[in-house]
């Protein structure tokens, strides 16, 4: 085997990387948030959770560290897959900026700034500067908040 050929053979093991911001859709685990500069996480009273170029947030509702993941959607029994399709993409090539990630009480995480969201297997992508995305683990429009946390009586 050449040397070209083991090159390509490890890119197509490589998960997707962006610039900017963005998000990463774990099968079965958590949203895995990435800033080439520091990403906000706020409550809807602006109070600042974490400010940090990485971390991983629950998406499944069960962690016992909301938001942040803790592992415990190994115990769950559902999958929660990582492919979606996204109708409302926009362009964000003119964008430029800070990710903020307000988490809402008993509901989603209320994304604003340029970010990329993706599968990890690089599937499913979309570009965003507002997206709701689900924490509840409920949506049938995940990663995408489709307002299920309601009737799930999702608290948190
Ligand atoms: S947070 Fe899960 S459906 Fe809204």
């Amino acid at each position: 085997m050449d040397i070209k050929n083991t090159e390509n053979i490890a890119d197509q093991n490589k998960k997707p990387v962006y610039s900017g911001n963005s998000i990463m859709v774990r099968p079965n685990g958590p949203l895995i948030c990435k800033g080439d500069s520091d990403i906000t996480l706020q409550d809807e009273d602006a109070r600042i959770i974490a400010k940090d170029k990485e971390f991983a947030l629950c998406r499944c509702g069960l962690s016992k560290n909301k938001p942040f993941c803790d592992g415990s959607h190994k115990t769950m029994k559902e999958d929660m897959p990582q492919l979606f399709n996204d109708a409302r993409e926009e362009d964000i090539s003119g964008y430029d900026g800070d990710l903020v990630i307000t988490v809402k009480a008993n509901a989603m995480y209320s994304l604003h700034g340029p970010v990329t969201i993706f599968s990890r297997d690089g599937l499913s992508k979309t570009t965003r500067t507002k997206a709701a995305l689900c924490r509840c683990g409920h949506s049938e429009n995940k990663p995408f908040c489709d307002a299920r946390h309601k009737q799930s009586g999702f608290t948190a």
